[in-house]
């Protein structure tokens, strides 16, 4: 892979994390009236994450030379929101029922169910919110929207995890298993790819091969998970490992080399989308530099 520069992905994530998160840490306390709930949400969204999704957007942007203010950090990183409470309902009792998440208790182990269902609600809307609010004229808002709606919602990862839950115990089919992957953690991949997009006003040629990109990347990051899960361990992920024994992963259909394999192959796709471009794609082709592809 010796079109991966990982160089300039760590470049990055020195420059926008640390303001990422700050934006995150002292802007949510200003949306939220009850003490208890500001609590468990800025709990679980200053816990820490490689913040992959907000950089993906702000990568867009670089890739297009849009000027990054705080005003578009915090825009971009509306998607962690979204995130983050998909995180904290995924710990659930009710769906993987784990204690550890971004190396603290989970939000439910932390604070109790019932405000960890809700801290979750109040970030999945206040991400809407805070695109709403956005500088970036109402045209762009509405397509953001819009945009944030079909991937979060009950067509993209809600989709996606509802499947997940529902076929635990049950083999899918490789075509399944692709779509399972593809909508739970594929569709927020995407959002934060179209959403620096549509900022920067990319051509309609860009648009279908950045978004093979973004499909493939979200593709592939959900197989790396599944490898993580297997392969890594609990204080490096700061989340349980061998955790998913009865889950529809990649691991679980075609053991660990094949899914190397499947993996190497994804990784292709989207490198090879990114190549029919004709601007520069370095920066979002270091995006790959998260997968390690030597431990195997
Ligand atoms: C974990 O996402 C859940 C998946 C969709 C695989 P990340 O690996 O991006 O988790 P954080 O944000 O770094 O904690
Ligand atoms: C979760 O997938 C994807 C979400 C939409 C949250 P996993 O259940 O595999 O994520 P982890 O391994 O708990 O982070
Ligand atoms: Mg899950
Ligand atoms: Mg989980
Ligand atoms: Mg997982």
């Amino acid at each position: 892979m010796d079109q991966i520069n990982r160089e300039l992905l760590n470049q990055l994530e020195k420059d926008l994390v640390p303001q990422i998160n700050n934006v995150l840490k002292l802007e949510l306390p200003n949306y939220v009236s009850d003490d208890r709930l500001s609590n468990s949400m800025s709990y679980s969204v200053n816990a820490g994450g490689k913040r992959l999704r907000p950089l993906l957007t702000l990568a867009i942007l670089k890739t297009y030379n849009v000027n990054l203010t705080n005003e578009m950090i915090k825009l971009a990183s509306a998607i962690e929101l979204i995130h983050t409470y998909s995180l904290i309902h995924d710990d659930l009792p009710a769906m993987d029922n784990d204690d550890l998440r971004r190396g603290k208790p989970t939000n439910h182990k932390e604070f109790d169910e019932a405000t960890a269902i809700l801290a979750g609600d109040g970030l999945l809307t206040l991400a809407f919110e805070w695109v709403s609010e956005s500088n970036i004229g109402n045209e762009k808002i509405v397509k953001l929207i819009k945009q944030l709606s079909k991937s979060s919602g009950s067509n993209g990862m809600v989709a996606g995890q509802s499947i997940d839950v529902n076929n635990s115990g049950k083999k899918l089919t490789k075509q399944e298993l692709i779509k399972l992957h593809s909508l739970k953690t594929g569709e927020l991949i995407r959002y934060s790819v179209m959403a620096g997009l549509i900022i920067s006003e990319a051509s309609d040629n860009e648009i279908k091969f950045m978004m093979k990109f973004a499909d493939s990347f979200g593709l592939a990051f959900q197989i790396y998970d599944d490898i993580l899960d297997v392969v890594s361990n609990e204080k490096d992920l700061g989340k349980p490992v061998n955790d998913d024994a009865d889950k529809n992963t990649y691991v679980n259909l075609y053991g660990i080399k094949k899914s190397y394999e499947l993996l190497d192959n994804t990784i292709k796709d989207g490198l090879d989308s990114l190549n029919e471009l004709d601007i520069d794609t370095d920066l979002l082709k270091s995006f790959y530099s998260y997968f390690d592809l030597n431990g195997r």
